[in-house]
């Protein structure tokens, strides 16, 4: 039994497979994932509980970049392992009181998951009792409109996360979906993208030799520019 426990605790969904169903309670009523977010991309993030200064910090941040995710077609959703109740007192103290790196009076409106059961938590592995067994980790999962889970990253309690990398990352996978690239080491939108490495001695041949807008170190690592304004205006919606 406690071997089962504990498999069940540390279940992790891995990278291309469909994101765990639920229902939820939310400080913005109900929902019903995925279903209630088709066509959307979703970032679904845990922190470890309500009233903590690193989740504060977080949460006003993430409140104040929420547009910015709306305009590239993405949802947040947050979660903790507290009652309604609490998640209610604490957003309400953070739009009255709290300030943080000049943002101030920051109404926090995506939906904030009351998970006191740990239903939720356990099916997307953010219970990880090394760290602790009461609260959950900070995960941040990447699930696309199709409900797949495209990248998760987990962070310790201690350490708050960076949304800058988050929207990048969010960005990069759009424009290798739309574009039929990859991006490379820090890419933003505007630097050159990856092209898939040749698939064959004549595909490698004609990358070498062939004038083909690519700009090819070698055979298997070729780029191409792919302006700033084309991503922008395809995946960013005013
Ligand atoms: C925080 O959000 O400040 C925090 C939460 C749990 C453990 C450590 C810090």
């Amino acid at each position: 039994m406690e071997t089962l426990f504990q498999e069940q605790i540390i279940s992790i969904p891995r990278i291309g497979d469909y994101a765990p169903e639920f229902k939820a309670v939310t400080t913005q009523g109900p929902i019903n994932f995925p279903s209630d977010y088709k066509g959307k991309w979703v970032i679904l993030f845990s922190h470890p509980a309500d009233f903590t200064p690193v989740c504060t910090s977080e949460f006003i941040t993430f409140a104040s970049l929420e547009n910015k995710f709306a305009k590239a077609n993405c949802k947040l959703i947050g979660l903790s392992i507290d009652g309604l109740y609490s998640h209610i007192a604490w957003l309400r103290t953070i739009k009255e009181k709290i300030k943080f790196k000049g943002l101030k009076n920051v109404e926090v409106k995506f939906p904030l998951i009351e998970d006191i059961t740990m239903e939720i938590a356990k099916k997307y592995g953010m219970i990880q009792p090394g760290e602790s067994k009461t609260q959950a980790v900070r995960a941040v999962f990447f699930i696309d409109p199709k409900g797949i889970v495209r990248a998760l990253i987990y962070y310790p309690l201690s350490l708050g996360r960076n949304f800058d990398e988050i929207y990048r990352a969010l960005i990069a996978m759009q424009t290798a979906d739309k574009f039929a690239v990859a991006t490379p080491a820090d890419w933003n939108p505007g630097d050159d993208v990856i092209i898939s490495p040749a698939g064959s001695c004549g595909v490698a041949e004609e990358r070498m030799t062939t004038k083909n807008g690519l700009t090819c170190e070698d055979w298997f690592f070729c780029t191409k520019k792919l302006d700033k304004d084309t991503v922008l205006s395809e995946l960013i919606k005013n």
